[in-house]
């Protein structure tokens, strides 16, 4: 049958009509185990909350809670051109921002590969590449300009404890990085050097995280977004707060307590002590087969890098208990990670009653033949996995408005997952609704979660002019002098 309308799911009422029992059960078991209900979802926003605060408490807890630096927002009228460099999960991006003066912006970016072994390979390896790009770059678009005049932003999107904007040591990787010779030590002098090593003679002007940027480019165009958020290869969300609000900084700095100051709250190591989230057996597999285990939990449920690797760990359970694929060679499944999200989200977008979009993509993917009630289990099973992601992510935004008592607020955000995934910002604004008990129409929410302007490019830009300035006007970019780390 040709199908000829506009692609939407099938109904589910007729769908499951002809799968067998003990596929339904295993259905059912599955929706038990990846649904989080408006109770879990409340419960799990209270214990965010104080679990945020403890986070800017003097003694710390596992939300980082990172003072970023950056003390106030756009105010429209920055100008200037600025160098912005991306280091997040999947590539690395240069780019060259202008900004108009009036709310607008110019961009030149090129994008770089990251090779698949750099994730695990050596310090060395990694900054030398970074500053490669940089200097082609440059190469590419200023053959004859004398550059070093030029600031840079630089986007380094793991948890850096930063004593000032420029500077960044990391605490850990995350995002499945695993790059001996990086953490606890101050990214800016290693790349710094890479650079100087090819005679590139840029220095950072600021260092920061892409959910700071998010916020602050958000904010440029649009002045309600005063949260920046990402939901793609990791998770996380930024919001300013006060200097008062935040006993971790007392006595360490010359700013007034009543300054606003942007928290990078590194949240996707929301409740590593896996006290509240509804982990599943394969959340756990996940966990422990990481890189660094019992570290961002929060993340590992949410994020593009391992919604996709959840799934495979289902089907491969099923499989082991002989309720699918019988007597077929799975071996090509049999690799972790090799079901991506990407791959989740044509499962759910398969128009077709019958799946044939799942079936032909498990056949020339993984070499595997699937029934129908087969595809309907792999279907529903991608749907669970999806909106839970996008219920618990919703989590982190209420808990940032709860935490400042805002009840109106846009949240700007960006990521593969938010950007691509089907249904993903409609079943986090159900969550949201759940959540705080709206009964008004979706498109009056009071709290809206929106795509983002570029925070990694043009947020870098900002906080670059915003850095300048402050440093024109004496303000403090940083800690005071005796309590900054010692340069390495
Ligand atoms: C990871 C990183 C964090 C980043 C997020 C989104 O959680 O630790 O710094 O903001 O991924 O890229």
């Amino acid at each position: 049958m040709v199908h000829l309308g506009p692609k939407k799911p099938p109904s589910r009422k007729g769908s499951m009509m002809d799968v067998p029992r003990d596929l339904l059960e295993q259905i059912a078991h599955l929706e038990k185990i990846f649904t989080v209900d408006t109770a879990k979802l409340k419960a799990i926003v209270k214990h965010f909350v104080s679990e945020l605060e403890k986070g800017l408490s003097k003694e710390g807890g596992s939300i980082p809670m990172i003072p970023a630096w950056v003390m106030n927002m756009p105010t429209g009228k920055e100008t200037g051109t600025y160098l912005a460099l991306d280091m997040g999960g999947t590539n690395l991006r240069v780019c060259e921002v202008t900004l108009g003066g009036n709310r607008d912006f110019d961009i030149t970016q090129s994008k770089y590969h990251m090779p698949a072994g750099m994730k695990s390979g050596t310090a060395d390896q990694l900054w030398d590449y970074v500053a490669e790009c940089l200097e082609s770059f440059l190469k590419a678009h200023h053959p004859d300009k004398d550059t070093c005049q030029m600031h840079l932003g630089f986007t380094f999107s793991y948890p850096c404890s930063q004593d000032a904007i420029n500077r960044g040591v990391l605490q850990r990787w995350t995002k499945g990085f695993d790059i001996d010779g990086v953490e606890g030590h101050d990214v800016q002098p290693m790349l710094e050097a890479a650079l100087r090593r090819r005679n590139v003679p840029i220095t950072v002007t600021a260092l920061i995280n892409d959910t700071t940027g998010t916020m602050v480019a958000s904010n440029y165009t649009d002045p309600e977004a005063i949260i920046g958020s990402i939901f793609g290869t990791g998770c996380n969300g930024a919001y300013f707060d006060y200097v008062k609000n935040i006993p971790k900084l007392e006595g360490l700095t010359d700013l007034d307590p009543e300054s606003p100051m942007a928290i990078n709250c590194e949240y996707g190591a929301f409740d590593n002590e896996h006290v509240i989230l509804p982990r599943t057996r394969y959340d756990v597999h996940i966990d422990e087969t990481s890189p660094r285990p019992n570290q961002q939990a929060f993340e590992k449920m949410i994020s593009g890098l391992y919604l996709g690797e959840i799934h495979r760990l289902v089907m491969m359970d099923l499989f082991e208990q002989g309720y699918i694929f019988e007597k077929q060679n799975i071996d090509a499944l049999r690799e972790p990670f090799s079901l991506d999200t990407s791959f989740l989200s044509q499962i759910e977008e398969d128009p077709f009653e019958n799946l044939t979009e799942v079936e032909d993509m498990f056949q020339s993917k993984f070499a595997i033949k699937t029934t129908e009630p087969e595809r309907k289990l792999i279907r529903r099973l991608a749907e669970l996995i999806g909106t839970r992601a996008a219920r618990i992510s919703a989590c982190g935004i209420a808990a940032l408005c709860k935490k400042t008592g805002r009840t109106r607020a846009h949240a700007g955000a960006d990521g593969s997952v938010f950007n691509k995934y089907p249904n993903f910002r409609e079943r986090g604004a159900q969550a949201l609704k759940e959540i705080f008990d709206w009964t008004c129409e979706p498109k009056d929410y009071p709290i809206r979660i929106q795509p983002a302007e570029d925070g990694s490019g043009v947020g870098a830009a900002l906080i670059a002019a915003l850095t300048l300035q402050r440093i024109e006007q004496g303000l403090p970019v940083g800690l005071r002098e005796e309590f900054r780390r010692k340069q390495e």
